[in-house]
């Protein structure tokens, strides 16, 4: 029982703590923008409350980032941080509890600050979470441009106290953080009780419920990459995990039947993990005898001398596999066997039933180092099928108890790369305690060696190339063989440009001439000696795309020349560099003019004029090249625009070759992006060229729209364009859904042509959808009926539209003209050689 003196006592108590120490939220989540006052959303529509609200007193200032990476998933908020010059301490109100901390790093110099200067450490409660961090080296050796650091943490207090103190062995260095956030979460980790692995002592390291973890790694296993929005409400992000894979052996990715429902059993909670997770997996394939000469292997760096939480999402999702004893495996993790006789059947209770299994491992030493895991067929029950399969992989660090520390080294940074791989090609060495970062090179040649079979092995598949080589384990690690392959005669084809050209012409990778960032790495602008100016695409060995499709770009492109597919002027090759040279596009990507931008919008013919180019690009690779060709990764941002505004299809990392495109398909690994990829490749993982159509059917939507493809602001039955494109157009209101800008300046039979054949393009079965021939044929058509019914005498100088229109040829068979006196665009596809 409190006296009234002892309460009022409590409440002013209560009072002083809140005046002394303002606190950031109050027991809710939070997403804290720091360096700003204003509050604002970010492309998830999520609200970033400005740090300079909460009456804190920060030592140092706020600032802006100089340069917007197109990289960076949103502005908010990577475009602004706070600039520490001394600690200081971020006060979070909380409920007591595990939760979510994230850490959002953008590295860029700030002010006068340079990113170089930005060393310091982080603490979260008695936690240490980062010690003499530097954000613009970790994200410079990992190739990413920005950093999100995650931790789980159980935070007893009410207040969570974030530290940051810039490093007193620097001179000049300070802390920035660009953004903080908390999410409450129930107990996702600690339950159940984990296994060890490898001498790993459960009593030296008891996983109690108050461990701190920091999140290494969290995979969508044969699935695509999936955003913070489409997790269960903590905002996990779930990564592909096909650049981790080891070797030439990356078995089947697959998506579940469609007839099975995933269903959580009772005793698992539905926030373990989204049910996206368990409808996709990796398989061992379905070659008995190869499956058993391999090991289905994944590599991930991690910092040693950690212990790491794994946790194995599996889940059975197609038929054959309804009963126990039919697919048994064993997995091993770091050579050591975890478990034997994995039988997920057995273990889930059936198909569509999700079951998730903790392991923990130790590594030793300091520096980088690699966590292996590792499938194979087991054979002692003798099982019906000698397979293997994963759906979803998470690797939590565990703190240190001996001190809270979870905090690991910097990555070795990019430049000393080559020569740390040149001379630490022993994998040993990773291992070794005085060598730091030597791991994270090996990691380098590990990646670029297996990145290397894979492009063997789809060489081999596909073509018969005469060096195609494949037996079920990748030669081991000889830098001689990657040599001698990439000095084949493809390459001979196109320009070499040496490395010290390269840097003279993009004023040593200048960070203010970046264009753009994709999945291989940056594309600067650059100005070659004497010539004109070109975009520079220089490959990151860690980045999610590797080797393979370095040489696969330059293989294709150097066999092509179109006016409607951008050109290859050169590449370098030299050590571990992969850099290719482009012609230069003035205008940017298709995208940054419809939505998203400042820029003017286009005109309704200017755009059919770009998507027509597009189609005729498109076209001539699946007719008119000497083997047809797959793009597989079409959409907005691969369709460039040069300074005469003439559509260019880009980016050929992905694309397949097949001999006959009419009646063939190629099986293979899913890829292509999130939102334009064609279900029925999804889940039957055959590839037509139908897939490009429905990718450039989402394109057409896109121009038509002017709104992102997934935009997860929107109303859930608007989120997907398609679906609600689809959904509009059935009901006859599509013309409601239209860029505003485009409202009557469409003429009813143009929009008409225009919808039906996006909307056929789109079609869910790849029989129904028209080919690229029909396709650009109805465009040509809906160009024709917009310039009919409308009197714009005037040309929009931007177009050249005498470019398109020639005249004579016919169109491409199955179609009707339905028009008389077509003026056709035609001949270029008639005459592929012409250029
Ligand atoms: C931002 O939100 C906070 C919390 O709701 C509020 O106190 C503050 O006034 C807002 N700031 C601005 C600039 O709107
Ligand atoms: C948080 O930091 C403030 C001073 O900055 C301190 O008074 C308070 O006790 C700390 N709270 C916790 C829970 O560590
Ligand atoms: C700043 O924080 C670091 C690490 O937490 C600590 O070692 C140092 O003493 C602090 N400096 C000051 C001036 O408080
Ligand atoms: C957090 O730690 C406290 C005390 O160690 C424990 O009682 C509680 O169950 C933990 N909460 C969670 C969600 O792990
Ligand atoms: C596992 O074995 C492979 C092949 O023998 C070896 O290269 C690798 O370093 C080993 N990994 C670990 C973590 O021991
Ligand atoms: C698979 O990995 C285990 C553990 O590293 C190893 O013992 C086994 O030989 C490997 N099997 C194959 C076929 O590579």
């Amino acid at each position: 029982m409190l006296y009234p003196a002892q309460l009022f006592n409590h409440l002013c108590l209560a009072l002083i703590a809140l005046c002394l120490f303002p606190v950031v939220s109050e027991g809710t989540d939070m997403q804290l923008s720091c360096g700003t006052a204003s509050n604002s959303s970010d492309s998830h529509g999520r609200t970033w409350y400005g740090d300079a609200n909460y009456g804190l007193d920060f030592p140092g200032f706020s600032a802006k980032a100089s340069y917007q990476h197109p990289s960076l998933p949103s502005p908010v908020p990577y475009m602004t941080a706070r600039i520490l010059t001394s600690n200081f301490t971020f006060p979070f109100g909380v409920d007591p509890g595990r939760m979510f901390l994230r850490l959002y790093f953008y590295p860029t110099s700030y002010g006068e600050r340079s990113a170089a200067d930005a060393l310091f450490s982080v603490s979260a409660g008695i936690h240490r979470l980062l010690n003499d961090f530097n954000p613009a080296q970790t994200a410079n050796a990992m190739g990413r441009t920005y950093l999100i650091r995650e931790y789980s943490l159980n935070v007893t207090s009410a207040v969570l106290n974030v530290t940051f103190s810039p490093s007193p062995h620097h001179a000049g260095s300070y802390a920035f953080v660009n953004g903080i956030e908390v999410v409450t979460t129930p107990d996702i980790i600690t339950i159940p009780v984990p296994r060890f692995v490898n001498g790993g002592n459960p009593d030296l390291i008891p996983i109690s419920s108050s461990i701190g973890l920091e999140t290494m790694y969290r995979l969508n296993v044969g699935g695509a990459t999936l955003p913070g929005q489409y997790d269960s409400g903590f905002y996990r992000s779930w990564e592909d995990d096909s650049p981790y894979i080891y070797g030439s052996s990356i078995g089947t990715a697959f998506f579940k039947d469609s007839d099975v429902t995933i269903s959580y059993p009772l005793t698992m909670p539905d926030y373990i993990a989204p049910v996206y997770i368990y409808q996709t997996a990796r398989s061992m394939g379905l070659d008995s005898p190869h499956n058993m000469r391999y090991n289905l292997t994944w590599i991930l760096p991690v910092d040693a001398g950690f212990y790491y939480l794994l946790r194995f999402h599996f889940c059975e999702i197609a038929y054959p596999i309804t009963n126990v004893n039919q697919r048994s495996f064993s997995i091993y993790i770091n050579n050591q066997t975890a478990v034997e006789q994995m039988d997920v059947i057995l273990l889930s209770g059936g198909i569509g039933i999700p079951f998730y299994t903790n392991y923990v491992v130790v590594t030793v030493g300091h520096g980088q180092t690699d966590l292996w895991l590792a499938l194979h067929p087991d054979l002692s029950n003798r099982p019906q099928y000698y397979d293997a399969i994963l759906n979803g992989l998470e690797v939590f660090k565990l703190q240190d108890n001996s001190n809270n520390n979870l905090a690991g080294v910097n990555p070795t940074p990019k430049q000393n790369r080559d020569g740390a791989a040149s001379h630490g090609q022993d994998k040993t060495n990773a291992r070794i305690p005085a060598i730091i970062g030597g791991g994270a090179a090996s990691g380098v040649l590990a990646l670029l060696i297996s990145s290397f079979c894979i492009y063997v092995m789809y060489r081999w598949k596909k073509t018969n190339y005469t060096h195609g080589k494949t037996n079920g384990n990748p030669p081991n690690g000889d830098r001689e063989l990657l040599l001698a392959t990439s000095h084949s005669k493809d390459l001979k084809l196109c320009h070499h440009f040496s490395f010290k050209q390269i840097q003279e012409a993009t004023n040593d990778f200048d960070e203010t001439l970046v264009l753009g960032k994709g999945g291989f790495g940056n594309v600067y602008q650059g100005q070659i000696a004497g010539r004109k100016k070109v975009a520079i695409k220089r490959g990151n060995p860690l980045s999610q795309q590797g080797i393979q499709e370095f040489r696969n770009e330059i293989e294709m492109l150097t066999n092509l020349r179109h006016r409607h597919l951008v050109s290859l002027i050169g590449y370098c090759d030299e050590d571990f560099e992969m850099i290719l040279l482009y012609d230069y596009m003035a205008n940017g990507t298709l995208q940054e003019h419809l939505y998203k931008t400042t820029k003017p919008p286009l005109a309704w013919e200017q755009r059919l004029v770009i998507c027509i180019g597009a189609a005729l690009g498109l076209h001539y690779l699946h007719t008119g090249a000497k083997r047809a060709i797959i793009h597989r990764d079409v959409k907005s941002t691969n369709i460039l625009l040069d300074d005469k505004w003439v559509a260019k299809v880009s980016d050929f990392g992905l694309s397949k070759a097949s001999a006959d495109v009419d009646n063939t398909h190629v099986s293979t690994v899913v890829k292509g992006t999130f939102g334009y990829l064609d279900p029925e490749y999804f889940r039957r993982q055959r590839l037509t060229n139908k897939s490009d159509v429905y990718s450039f059917g989402v394109v057409l939507f896109e121009v038509l729209c002017a709104r992102p493809v997934i935009d997860p602001e929107l109303p859930d039955e608007q989120v997907g364009l398609r679906e609600w494109a689809l959904s509009c157009q059935r009901k006859g209101v599509l013309g409601e859904i239209i860029d505003p800008y485009l409202m009557g300046k469409i003429t009813p039979q143009c929009f008409r042509k225009f919808a039906e054949t996006a909307e056929q393009c789109v079609s869910e079965h790849s029989v129904d959808r028209p080919s690229m021939g029909d396709v650009l044929w109805s465009l040509q058509i809906a160009l024709q009926l917009q310039e009919e019914d409308c009197n714009h005498s005037e040309e929009t100088p931007l177009l050249n539209r005498s470019s398109l229109v020639t005249t004579g040829v016919r169109p491409s068979s199955g179609s009707t003209m339905s028009i008389s006196g077509q003026k056709a665009v035609f001949s270029e596809i008639m005459h592929p050689d012409g250029r």
